[in-house]
């Protein structure tokens, strides 16, 4: 976490915004900080950002709740790809909105499966707000959405009206090749709403993130309650962070990370290929914080936890993922924490606690 980087941002911000950091910001965010953002996403997508279709907001969890509060009616129904970020199925949670799984395949949503079962939910009547879904190094996968899928999903959410709420949080975190552009730079005006954080880029306590959108949602968020009555979201930390990022700091940030996260990637893939049982299979995460484990058929990881844990390591069973139950025979494990060593020693105690639970015939 970048300590030093931020007390030479918060001294400079201070200097350079003087009291204005503590009265209450504009409600969009700080014009520095959204246009910053505006070159970074040039930088990383190419296509352009109009200075009324980007805002600040306290993080992706933030945006998804005022999303949601926003833009959609008691009774709709919100579709969740699967599997997806488990904290994601939480925060719909708290709305009154009913949560249908989006059919999926090994190379994620299914747009065709998709679009026949939102023929079903109209027959029945329901109306189909939004979708909800993690395009690019997804968590708990690590894959991306194909091209092919993407121009599908866009098209499908243009002609049904569906809000596609686009969780863009790991973009900055590819390891291997750029990532895929971004289904908000595919898509017509209003049927995306891309949600960007600094939570895996500078830190998850800044509480800070960002979201483009359409004009109108973009000035329906502008005008809403929460803004008018508190101003710009976390102003003071959102005046910070411009600071950082106009310094420099945060592009070195990311190139450490990076180049950090994919040796720790590349060490825990490693050293799984050697301790775990052939039949153990996982995907290459391109970006992300994740490998997504599938265990051999019959075999359920919350079953596995329990030896796992009293073995010393630990890992998010595959269930969580999904709405539905499904997603037994997966495990989500966590790289970017752990030291090499560390993840070396995670793996062996992982295919330990695998033989305990399997001895072998
Ligand atoms: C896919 C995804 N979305 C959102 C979040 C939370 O983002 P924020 O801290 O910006 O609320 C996480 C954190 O793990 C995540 O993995």
């Amino acid at each position: 976490l970048p300590v030093e980087a931020m007390a030479r941002a918060s001294q400079a911000a201070l200097d350079g915004f003087g009291s204005t950091m503590l009265e209450y910001g504009v409600n969009a965010g700080p014009p520095l900080l959204l246009n910053w953002l505006r070159k970074r996403l040039v930088e990383l997508e190419g296509g352009e950002v109009a200075s009324d279709q980007i805002i600040v907001t306290a993080g992706n969890s933030h945006a998804l709740d005022l999303l949601i509060t926003l833009f959609t009616q008691p009774g709709d129904v919100v579709l969740v790809e699967s599997p997806t970020y488990h904290l994601a199925i939480r925060v719909l949670r708290d709305h009154p909105v009913e949560l249908v799984t989006a059919p999926a395949d090994e190379d994620g949503i299914d747009v065709e499966r998709l679009a026949a079962l939102v023929q079903q939910l109209n027959r029945e009547g329901k109306r189909v707000r939004a979708l909800y879904i993690v395009p690019t190094f997804n968590n708990p996968t690590g894959l991306s959405l194909s091209d092919e899928r993407r121009r599908q999903l866009v098209e499908l959410a243009a002609t049904e009206g569906i809000l596609i709420l686009e969780d863009d949080v790991y973009r900055e975190l590819a390891y291997d090749a750029p990532a895929p552009p971004s289904l908000w730079q595919m898509a017509p005006e209003g049927a995306v709403a891309r949600m960007g954080s600094f939570s895996k880029t500078l830190a998850p306590g800044l509480r800070l993130g960002f979201l483009t959108a359409s004009r109108q949602i973009v000035a329906r968020i502008v005008d809403c309650g929460l803004l008018d009555s508190g101003g710009g979201v976390n102003h003071f930390t959102a005046c910070c962070v411009a600071a950082l990022c106009e310094i420099g700091d945060y592009t070195l940030q990311v190139e450490r990370l990076r180049a950090t996260y994919r040796s720790r990637r590349d060490a825990l893939l490693g050293a799984l290929q050697e301790r775990l049982p052939g039949e153990y299979r996982w995907p290459t995460p391109a970006g992300c914080f994740f490998v997504w484990l599938r265990l051999p058929a019959g075999m359920d990881s919350s079953r596995l936890l329990d030896v796992a844990c009293a073995n010393g390591v630990a890992f998010v069973p595959g269930r969580r993922f999904y709405l539905d139950g499904n997603g037994a025979s997966h495990m989500r494990l966590a790289f970017t924490l752990y030291t090499e060593d560390q993840l070396a020693d995670a793996a062996q105690k992982l295919g330990q606690a695998i033989r305990l639970l399997t001895p072998c015939p």
